[in-house]
């Protein structure tokens, strides 16, 4: 009997799914459609990729396959896609002015300045009048100066200072009419706020700029030198390809004691030295390991080339002083 039903059932289902034989004809049928996400609790995420990229916390919102914080996120605030226009920022989920500016629209005022919106928003003075602590008058309080119809004081407003349009950078304060920096470590060079204890464009002082080869450590430019060479772990395993020749050949013996057969020796090139301390330019080795035109016989190694960087590091070894470390 049970046999039957199914049979039965089975035939049913053909008409709907020709799936008895277990394969799919029609993928998208039955439970694979698409159903849109909709409903009481569907997934707050929206837009066709909400579902792209990792999953994010619980705080944290999916947009354009991104986990972002809706709270403090400017392109998407509060929701995804909500983004704050340019004076504003995103605080709580909401777009607010900062600075004790006010909205008026699409942008961030001062209503104690703003002659075209003076006191409130929408409330212009008229032509030749000025904003002055939110009202309009046609002349300025004592001490203050009118910038572009608004009231300021110049000796420390920060977008006019010391006189009108003299705008601070935003890490600066306007204190008696200069511009200073915010922060008492940084110094004020030509309208930037740096640290003259590491900056290399302004070492020390505004007008000191370190060499190429310089950087600038406690306000003083100083060589950059390159980390400390050792002659026995750095230079000696470079001369590995080169003992092959160099026990008995070209009269020169790097294998047995390479250091006493090149600082401070001759080379066989009449007035050549093969290491010169602190001098890798004059040195006969550098000469001969780059094929400087100047060298007796042939670069080194014959018909091959030692990798730049190594010629390098024994090129910083002669300028460190050759030393026998
Ligand atoms: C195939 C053998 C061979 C190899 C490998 C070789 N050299 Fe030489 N080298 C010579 C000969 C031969 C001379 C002498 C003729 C000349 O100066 O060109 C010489 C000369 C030199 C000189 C000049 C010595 C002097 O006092 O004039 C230096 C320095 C030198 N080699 C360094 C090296 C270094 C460093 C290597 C490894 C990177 C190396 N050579 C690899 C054969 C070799």
């Amino acid at each position: 009997m049970k046999k039957w039903i199914w049979l039965f059932s089975c035939v049913a289902l053909v008409f709907l799914a020709a799936a008895c034989n277990g394969e799919d004809p029609n993928p998208d049928a039955g439970h694979n459609i698409d159903v849109p996400d909709v409903g009481p609790d569907a997934d707050p995420d929206v837009g066709p990729d909400a579902d792209v990229g990792p999953s994010c916390e619980a705080d944290e919102l999916k947009c354009d396959g991104d986990c972002i914080d809706p709270t403090s996120d400017d392109e998407h605030c509060g929701a995804c896609g909500h983004f704050c226009e340019a004076d504003f920022v995103c605080s709580q989920g909401v777009c607010v002015c900062t600075g004790g500016l006010e909205a008026c629209d699409a942008s961030c005022v001062n209503l104690d300045q703003d002659p075209l919106n003076c006191g409130s928003c929408g409330n212009a003075c008229d032509a030749g009048d000025v904003c002055d602590g939110g009202v309009c008058s046609d002349t300025c309080d004592a001490g203050q100066e009118a910038c572009n119809g608004s009231c300021v004081d110049t000796d420390t407003d920060i977008e006019h200072c010391g006189g009108c349009g003299q705008a601070c950078g935003a890490d600066q304060t306007c204190n008696a009419g200069e511009c200073e920096c915010t922060s008492a470590s940084l110094t004020l060079c030509f309208g930037v706020c740096v640290d003259t204890e590491t900056d290399n464009d302004y070492c020390g002082d505004c007008f000191t700029e370190c060499g190429n080869n310089e950087i600038c450590v406690a306000g003083v430019c100083e060589i950059d030198e390159p980390a400390g060479v050792s002659f026995s772990d750095d230079v000696v395993p470079i001369f590995s390809t080169c003992t092959g020749c160099h026990g008995a050949s070209g009269g020169l013996n790097l294998s047995a004691d390479p250091y006493d057969a090149l600082v401070n020796v001759d080379a066989q090139c009449a007035g050549r030295v093969r290491v010169i301390p602190g001098d890798s330019e004059n040195s006969y080795l550098i000469a001969k390991l780059e094929g400087h035109a100047d060298i007796c016989g042939s670069p080194m190694p014959p018909g091959g080339a030692v990798n730049p960087a190594d010629i390098e590091t024994i090129a910083d070894w002669i300028d460190q002083g050759a030393l026998n470390n």
